[in-house]
């Protein structure tokens, strides 16, 4: 049995006028949790390993041997994906270790989400470790917040989370039938959703580099756009089918079309050159990887199956129930919930005709590694 210390921490709580208090993943007991429909994100995992090998061996390979090192895994969500990345990093710094017979440091692994995360679910399902020390505490708050000690953590990770906001920017409120950046919404729109993300992200790398020890490493993958375009279909998409499906409840009578006016989601795609600019404004990291790559919408098309044909319906589910999973919260509390099962049937729908006649299916994903100077 692996030596277990668990621990749960609220963070320091700061004024806030977030919307963050209506977010959050699908808890265990919900139908379409998302620990049962987290596929798609546990796909990235995997895609970024390798960033994440390399981070942790060349982290290691600068730094001086101490006796602890401490790792913030930020947007852990709850269910199997919250583990694995505190997992890979054991198993390399033990693969280092042992190549280089020192011995293994303790690993103290803070896994951070908002208060209203399902935390007693990820207390309850702590993995042995293999028998190796880890030292596991929650901490519950924001990432726009400080959340720890000053230079304290040693490696940051986060994963499929920073494309969250802190909250639907001001400014979007003309955003009529439409719920993110579209072609049809005003120039505005577009410009508020990335003043929201340039604060958010600059004050995330402030906090960060407040927390984490001098050189210390931290490796970020969130959602992004190819292209500079914020209409670009690869980031717009999902949202306009998305629209379609509560505009087709607002044509039954079942949605109030003022609500779908009114309503915008907190989320930001941004472009590889942004999250460049960004870092190098707030000056804080060294910039050591960006990288792109794509995930297909629907976890099971992939190029590697190659014996993946495309079945409307399933496929359609597939990616209606891993954005249920991470909206329904939201969605719930403006819409109320008797509309769920019905809008999330349609959007199935919607996806499943738009995969069998376009190709747009992918989300392009965003990898960053950053040093602290
Ligand atoms: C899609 S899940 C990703 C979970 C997990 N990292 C994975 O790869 O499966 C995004 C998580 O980020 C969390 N999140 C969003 N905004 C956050 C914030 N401001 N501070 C902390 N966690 C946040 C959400 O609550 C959610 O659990």
């Amino acid at each position: 049995m692996g030596r277990l210390h668990i621990q749960i921490q609220q963070a320091m709580t700061m004024a806030t006028a977030s919307s963050a208090n209506v977010y959050c993943t699908n808890a265990t007991d919900k139908q379409i949790s998302y620990a049962n429909n987290s596929s798609l994100q546990k796909k990235v995992q995997l895609k970024t390993r390798p960033f994440l090998e390399d981070t942790i061996k060349d982290m290691l390979s600068k730094m001086v041997h101490v006796p602890c090192i401490k790792v913030a895994d930020l947007g852990c969500a709850s269910g199997p994906n919250t583990f694995f990345p505190t997992c890979e990093v054991m198993d390399v710094i033990a693969s280092v270790c042992r190549q280089a017979h020192w011995e293994s440091p303790e690993l103290q692994v803070f896994l951070n989400d908002l208060p209203q995360n399902d935390f007693n679910t990820v207390f309850k399902s702590i993995p042995a470790f293999n028998g190796k020390p880890c030292f596991v505490a929650g901490v519950a708050g924001s990432f726009y917040q400080r959340l720890f000690p000053s230079k304290s953590i040693h490696f940051v990770h986060s994963s499929y989370s920073l494309h969250w906001l802190s909250r639907v920017p001001r400014g979007v409120e003309d955003n009529k039938r439409n719920l993110y950046i579209a072609k049809t919404s005003h120039p505005n729109v577009s410009k508020a959703y990335s003043e929201q993300y340039r604060n958010d992200f600059s004050r995330f790398l402030r906090f960060r580099s407040e927390e984490m020890i001098t050189k210390g490493r931290m490796l970020l993958t969130f959602i992004g756009r190819s292209i500079t375009d914020p209409t670009s279909k690869d980031c717009c998409t999902i949202w306009d089918l998305f629209t379609k499906s509560l505009l087709d409840l607002v044509a039954e009578g079942l949605v109030c079309e003022s609500d779908v006016d009114s309503f915008n989601v907190p989320y930001y795609y941004p472009c590889k050159e942004e999250v460049r600019e960004i870092i190098e404004k707030e000056g804080s990291f060294v910039l050591n990887k960006l990288e792109i790559f794509e995930v297909n919408w629907d976890f099971e098309d992939d190029v590697c199956n190659e014996n993946f044909v495309l079945e409307k319906s399933k496929s359609g589910r597939n990616v209606a129930n891993c954005i249920r999973a991470i909206t329904e919260s939201m969605i719930a509390s403006h819409f109320g919930d008797t509309i769920i099962d019905d809008l999330f049937s349609r959007f199935a729908q919607h996806v499943g005709e738009h995969l069998s006649c376009e190709k747009t299916k992918y989300y392009v994903t965003i990898v960053v590694s950053m040093t602290l100077k």
